[in-house]
């Protein structure tokens, strides 16, 4: 099969096409899937470029999410037959290929209302929106809540998520392409993180009580003025970061604020369940409906990695066609 391969960590460059890659097997508890989509996070870029915590053993296949069609099933799984539409997050084998591997536990149902591209813009994004708002900050009706980078993938889920549960929801993009989208999505208010005060205006739009909650992408560059945009009692949640920063620890008393950090990984089996439960049913319903940014072929890997990286301008998730 084709498969991007990584036979050493490095730039998006060592993001190599090979055409000759052996199509894995399903062990009992695993499911084999055809793989049409699959999404890229940032967080594969960490990987690849070898500076994430947790790193795979050389050579690999990069890749979380996906979505495509069952092909085998081991001999233990009983959810899943072939020709069943599925979407996936963390596979065995990787998901940036034409086949993949993945534990019966983190293959799901792909609802005939979203097509493969959706589906493979579902895992890692959807799961973290669900665990940052409703199993850390436990958001609640009524509350205003601030999506610090609404225009990428997790800040699309979460504004989705926050709209369907009927919260306030205050959102940043940094283009004019990304505001017009978190506006499409129902965002209330919209604001521009790259124009000049534009935290001013959000508090003004608060009438000067700020958010009760803030869900924060990149955190090294914000933490501080989210601090300053909390409200009283109010809550922010950490999602992203890329370096460090320094605040006040003043404005966390001032506010009493809550600073919570989110990993994904660190579910327990009972609060995965209950996020993919909750996810599925959102996409059933119709209220969580990803929304694709562009789409590359598997040759243009390396330029995808680069892209999510470095654009200023996100619209939602990017995809590779295996
Ligand atoms: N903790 C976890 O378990 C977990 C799980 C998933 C993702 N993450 C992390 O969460 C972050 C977002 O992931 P993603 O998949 O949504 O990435 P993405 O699709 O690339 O989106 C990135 C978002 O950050 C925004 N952004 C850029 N500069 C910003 C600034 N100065 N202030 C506020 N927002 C800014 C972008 O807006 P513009 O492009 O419009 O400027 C875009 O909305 C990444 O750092 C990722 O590694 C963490």
């Amino acid at each position: 099969m084709r498969a991007i391969r990584v036979a050493t960590f490095g730039g998006p460059e060592v993001l190599q096409v090979k055409t000759d890659v052996t199509i894995p097997q399903p062990a009992d508890n695993e499911v084999l899937v055809n793989i049409k989509a699959a999404g890229v996070n940032p967080v594969e870029t960490y990987i690849r470029a070898g500076v994430y915590k947790r790193l795979p053993p050389l050579p690999f296949t990069p890749g979380s999410d996906g979505a495509g069609v069952v092909d085998k099933v081991g001999s233990k799984v009983k959810r899943f037959k072939p020709g069943d539409r599925v979407f996936l997050c963390q596979t065995v084998s990787g998901s940036y290929a034409e086949y993949g591997t993945v534990n019966e536990c983190y293959t799901h149902p792909l609802t005939a209302a979203l097509d493969f591209k959706q589906g493979a813009a579902l895992g890692v994004p959807y799961f973290t929106a669900y665990r940052a708002l409703c199993i850390k900050a436990k958001i609640q009706s009524g509350h205003s809540l601030l999506i610090h980078g609404a225009s990428g993938s997790v800040g699309i889920a979460c504004i989705q998520l926050a709209r369907s549960r009927g919260l306030t929801v205050y959102g940043t993009a940094g283009s004019q392409d990304g505001l017009d989208l978190i506006k499409k999505l129902g965002v209330h208010h919209a604001f521009n993180h790259r124009e000049e005060g534009y935290e001013k205006r959000i508090m003004e739009t608060s009438k000067d009580k700020g958010v009760d909650c803030i869900v924060e992408m990149l955190s090294n560059v914000n933490l501080q003025k989210d601090l300053d945009m909390v409200s009283v009692n109010g809550t922010i949640v950490v999602i992203g970061s890329r370096g460090n920063v320094e605040i006040s620890p003043r404005s966390i008393m001032a506010k009493e604020a809550n600073i919570l950090g989110v990993m994904l990984w660190n579910s327990s089996e009972e609060e995965m369940q209950e996020t993919v439960r909750e996810v599925v049913k959102g996409t059933e319903s119709g209220e969580l409906v990803p929304v694709i940014g562009k789409e590359y072929t598997l040759e243009e890997a390396s330029q995808a990695h680069f892209d999510i990286v470095n654009t200023k301008s996100s619209t939602g998730r990017l995809v590779l066609i295996p």
